[in-house]
């Protein structure tokens, strides 16, 4: 008798136990679950933005000496914050761009399909994919992405500019004239048809011509310019008058990886997805399509020229012309505020380096 209600007693107590065991567990994981949610933001992105990096990596970045290159540096620093991100996607288009296949299910700007055709034809005249041997054999590369805007003016950063293994500019922005704040040197010009500077004598000595290509049309007109074929009508096609000429040999051409845009605008800045077709508001522009080149391609990334200070409306708005801040209008294809939250991001994750500090102001 006394025994049953001992037995009784212990089965109960095991059941109890039992019970407060599945309810412990199953509240931590909901508990993990609620964590887990509330770390990130939408687009995957660390919502502290604490990108320190493992011991074993700040050892041996901290033991190299100072100024050198960190091999490996801004794609690290980009997961912590991004776990998402996987730094393979080559910087041009090769003859195995169908491997890559994220871009073959999306049309310009995001993908290649169905100008499968044109582009390898293309590919077939350049017949070069790399930045060069000097540049390819390096086994770590700083790069700088010049934006156009008038922060660049009277700053005297033209020699540091220099000093960068990879040096981009965009579209039309010029060199000559204005070395002392923006440098001489060009490694990567990236341009689209109605951004391509217009006058030849214009262009830098040397530089690869980079084309960004946001529609079909745009490799058409490539192609007329590899051939040096001249357009008869500028503006077909296009929402602006184009350059007819690229005073470029083939071989010093190359086509921007697509998934750059893509990735830029869907995955890291969240534009509207709009069924992979370029739509109001979802094409990126062309300095954080180049950023995101930067930290697939580079070690080290910095940028300078980018931002505008809205609190300075009679500053100028790019640092070659006149025009003022205050012609800045509400842009229809880009979506300017959520941008500039992904670049400030970056900056204050220490991903990149903004030498104008523009990106952030007093924020970060
Ligand atoms: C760091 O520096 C120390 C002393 O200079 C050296 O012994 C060590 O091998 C270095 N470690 C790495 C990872 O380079
Ligand atoms: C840059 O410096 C020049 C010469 O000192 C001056 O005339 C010009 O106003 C300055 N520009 C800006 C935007 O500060
Ligand atoms: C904009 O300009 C104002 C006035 O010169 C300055 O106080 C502010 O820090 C600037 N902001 C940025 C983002 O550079």
């Amino acid at each position: 008798m006394r025994m049953k209600l001992y037995l009784n007693l212990i089965l109960g107590l095991c059941f109890v136990m039992a019970l407060g065991f599945l309810y412990y567990s199953s509240w931590r994981i909901s508990l993990r679950f609620w964590v887990h949610k509330s770390v990130y933001d939408e687009q995957g992105f660390l919502l502290s933005l604490d990108s320190t990096l493992s011991l074993e990596l700040t050892y041996k970045y901290g033991n190299l000496s100072e100024g050198a290159c960190k091999p490996g540096f801004a794609a690290a620093k980009m997961t912590v914050i991004y776990p998402k991100f996987t730094k393979l996607a080559p910087v041009f288009l090769d003859p195995n761009y169908k491997r890559f296949s994220r871009i073959g299910n999306f049309p310009p700007p995001f993908g290649v399909k169905s100008q499968e055709t044109i582009i390898d034809h293309l590919l077939s005249l350049t017949k070069n994919y790399g930045l060069g041997e000097d540049l390819d054999s390096l086994n770590c590369k700083k790069c700088i992405i010049i934006g156009n805007g008038g922060i660049l003016v009277n700053k005297s950063l033209g020699q540091k500019i220099d000093e960068y293994d990879v040096v981009v500019r965009l579209n039309g922005a010029p060199v000559k004239c204005f070395e002392k704040d923006v440098g001489s040197k060009t490694t990567l010009r990236i341009t689209y048809p109605e951004g391509a500077i217009q006058k030849t004598e214009h262009y830098e000595d040397q530089s690869l011509f980079v084309l960004s290509a946001f529609k079909a049309q745009d490799f058409k007109w490539l192609r007329h310019m590899v051939y040096k074929q001249n357009l008869v009508r500028l503006t077909d096609g296009f929402w602006k008058s184009v350059a007819r000429r690229v005073p470029r040999e083939a071989s010093d051409m190359r086509i921007l990886n697509p998934y750059f845009i893509q990735e830029a605008s869907f995955k890291l800045i969240g534009l509207p997805h709009n069924n992979g077709q370029m739509g109001r508001g979802n094409i990126p522009t062309l300095g954080t399509v180049a950023i995101t080149m930067a930290l697939h391609n580079c070690d080290e990334v910095a940028v300078a020229g980018f931002g505008y200070n809205m609190s300075t409306p009679d500053a100028p708005l790019h640092y070659y012309e006149k025009v003022k801040m205050l012609a800045i209008k509400e842009s229809w294809t880009h979506n300017i505020p959520k941008e500039k939250e992904f670049l400030q991001k970056l900056v204050k994750a220490g991903v990149i380096q903004d030498l104008t500090n523009g990106i952030c102001g007093a924020k970060c």
